[in-house]
């Protein structure tokens, strides 16, 4: 069974790195660290296979029957996204072209074309072969398939693949015109042999044909993860499958849809930011790795019980696959977590769904590009703060194996989809300050900041369970998710708009007659023109609030103004309103306010909807948020600030013990998870 009910703790583990003594002292220290699950082999390849055909299994088999031995489980890597230089010698048409046309080199990792014949074959080959040797070996507790999908390419192998998939997908030239608007610039295809993948040209691409080739690679890399996943269920059905997700808008992949083909939805994540915005970016990540799974669930026919937890309804449980374990990497810089933070960014994914907490890397190499990437085991070795804090997780991370058992509760849905964010920063946009990613986090933070609970949803995922749903600039809206949120409405739910939302079609063509054509009914309002703003640029609102990035020209087709623009050439007309629909209210924002305003906003927007937040009690600093089972469940309480904090909340304190009556004190830096009702 690969699932022992407990949670996961530990990394990358890449022994191949280092001689067989360090092993030894590497299994004994993970046990001191209560390590439970490691992944292995992710990037050796070129140790596995040093020339083609030729296999060198005798570390592995020796490491992973020491781990074993240990009490360590391990997620077996299949070692593609680093093919060993004998491969990209022998195979130059499978190394990737970039939209410039260069070829790139072997020197780095992810230096392949997933869609080169002769990359798919070794790479079915070498997952083949570990699945030959190691499905039943007693270690294993899943597969890790390839690292972090994500990388593109140009070549004639990709060209011919996009064809054959746009065949696929548009049936025929006509289609695919129409689509793609080609009439605009003289585009008009009149022979599949002309489209070529969106490569650098002499000035802005077509949007339709960026779009879609971003959801072909999306495909095709996923193909490729799917015949590796194959392959791998054919040796042992038992064993579960996953790749690690990386995120990011540079990434050409739909997570959602992958959520269909993993058994388990992993997630690697990095804060890129120093302050409490890195804290707003765990939260963040946490809750999309939520939704992905329950995504995948949902897709998958698991039955659904009825709002609130069930029995029937499982935990959308998913795993961070790899986290730092002290540093955050900001633009040219490493700063150092503070004593706690590691353990705080840990329990706020546990929090939200994560099957445990894991870490790139087990122990900081001497050599190697990421020589200085931070590690459970550090540079100066297991006499450390950090090796002492990952033992403290370790105990912590045993203390709540029963909250596997507990939902993740959020009255709010946020709306996200891959496609909308690879629009919104397609060339030829009104501004180029647009961005999916910093919208959804943006609405995502003012929610977290007013202490409210939310999933990250899938257009077409059940809503029955959230009073209020939020689209962030989810540009695109084709007939089925403009339905879907407005049979959301029209069941009762109250809805959160933000420009741009609904203004294009699935192929990225504007709906005409007003913006955002695809909910101005819903808005009761209809906005002419837009009026983006400068990079320092920012409009005053009534009421004190400031706008950035965006404004408009909004005219009430039925909504009541909440706030105007003061000054310029807005001046006093709606930049946020709200409008009654059935028994439901529909807000719109015109603008991005500030975060003081958007937090005031969202806030009223839910509270007029009856959502509550997650503990209204808990001071500024302190982020709570609640697992729930039938019958009980666990408030988790995260103190970001430097002084003690006292919260009033009643429970068991798992991590301590101790009972919590009518308050807890959470130290500075610390946290807490009571279990709020008796099991
Ligand atoms: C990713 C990769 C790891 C490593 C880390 C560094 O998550 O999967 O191999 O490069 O980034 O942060």
């Amino acid at each position: 069974m690969w699932d022992d009910g407990r949670l996961f703790h530990g990394g990358d583990y890449n022994p191949e790195q280092w001689p067989a003594a360090t092993w030894r002292e590497d299994v004994a220290l993970m046990r001191r660290a209560r390590v439970n699950l490691v992944t292995v082999g992710v990037f050796a390849w070129s140790r596995l296979e040093p020339a083609p055909g030729r296999y060198d299994f005798g570390w592995l088999d020796e490491v992973l029957d020491l781990l074993h031995d240990g009490g360590i489980r391990v997620a077996l890597a299949t070692p593609t996204a680093s093919p060993p230089p004998w491969f990209s010698l022998a195979h130059p048409d499978a190394l990737p072209v970039t939209a410039d046309g260069v070829r790139l080199h072997h020197g780095s990792r992810d230096t392949y074309c997933a869609a080169a014949p002769s990359y798919r074959a070794a790479a079915r080959g070498i997952a083949a072969t570990l699945a030959a040797r190691y499905a039943h070996h007693p270690a294993l507790a899943m597969w890790h398939v390839h690292n972090e999908y994500g990388t593109t390419c140009h070549c004639p192998h990709t060209e011919a693949a996009f064809r054959h998939w746009l065949i696929d997908r548009h049936g025929d030239l006509d289609t695919l015109n129409a689509a793609w608007a080609t009439s605009f610039w003289s585009q008009h295809y009149t022979d599949w042999a002309y489209v070529s993948t969106p490569r650098a040209t002499q000035y802005l691409g077509n949007p339709g044909h960026l779009l879609d080739f971003r959801r072909f690679w999306s495909d095709t890399l996923l193909a490729a993860y799917v015949e590796q996943r194959d392959l791998l269920k054919a040796a042992n059905p038992a064993l579960p499958v996953t790749t690690n997700y990386v995120l990011g808008d540079w990434v050409p992949v739909d997570h959602a849809r992958w959520a269909r083909e993993v058994d388990l939805v992993a997630i690697d994540h990095y804060p890129s930011v120093v302050d409490g915005g890195a804290e707003e970016q765990t939260a963040l990540a946490a809750d999309l790795a939520r939704g992905w799974a329950r995504h995948g669930r949902t897709r998958a026919g698991t039955p659904r019980g009825p709002a609130g937890p069930t029995r029937a309804d499982p935990p959308a449980t998913w795993l961070l696959m790899e986290s730092a374990a002290s540093q955050i990497h900001t633009t040219g810089r490493a700063h150092t977590k503070e004593p706690g933070r590691m353990a705080r960014h840990s329990l706020s994914h546990v929090a939200r769904g994560s099957r445990g907490a894991m870490f790139f890397q087990w122990r900081a190499p001497a050599g190697g590009a990421e020589r200085f990437h931070s590690a459970l085991v550090p540079h100066t070795g297991a006499d450390s703060r950090v090796f002492r804090e990952s033992v403290r997780l370790g105990e912590t991370l045993d203390r709540l194996a029963e909250i596997t058992d507990g939902e993740t509760t959020a009255s709010v849905a946020l709306a996200w989809d891959a496609a909308s964010g690879w629009a919104l920063r397609q060339p030829g946009m009104p501004s180029a300050l647009l961005d999916g990613h910093a919208e959804l986090a943006a609405a995502h933070r003012a929610l977290w900041r007013a202490g409210y609970g939310c999933d990250v949803v899938v257009p077409g995922d059940p809503l029955d369970r959230y009073r209020l749903l939020v689209l962030p600039a989810l540009y695109l809206a084709d007939d089925a998710t403009a339905g879907w949120v407005h049979d959301h409405v029209e069941a009762g739910g109250h809805l959160l708009v933000s420009y741009l939302s609904g203004v294009a079609d699935q192929h990225a063509r504007v709906h005409l007659g007003g913006y955002p054509g695809a909910y101005r009914d819903l808005l009761g309002l209809r906005v002419e023109e837009f009026h983006p703003l400068a990079a320092d640029e920012q409009v005053l609102l009534s009421g004190g609030g400031t706008g950035r990035i965006w404004s408009e020209t909004v005219h009430l087709r039925g909504a009541e103004p909440v706030g105007t623009y003061v000054g310029g050439v807005l001046d006093g007309r709606p930049a946020v309103t709200r409008h009654r629909v059935g028994t439901g209210t529909t807000w719109y924002l015109s603008t991005r306010p500030d975060d003081g305003t958007y937090r005031r906003l969202v806030t009223e927007a839910a509270r007029t909807a009856g959502a509550d937040p997650v503990c209204p009690a808990a001071p500024p600093g302190v982020e709570a948020v609640r697992r729930a089972a039938p019958g009980t469940s666990w408030l988790f309480l995260l103190n970001h600030t430097d002084r003690p904090q006292r919260v009033p909340a009643d429970g068991l304190d798992l991590l301590t013990g101790v009972p919590a009556d009518r308050e807890v004190t959470l130290p500075a830096g610390g946290a807490a998870v009571l279990r709020e009702h008796p099991r």
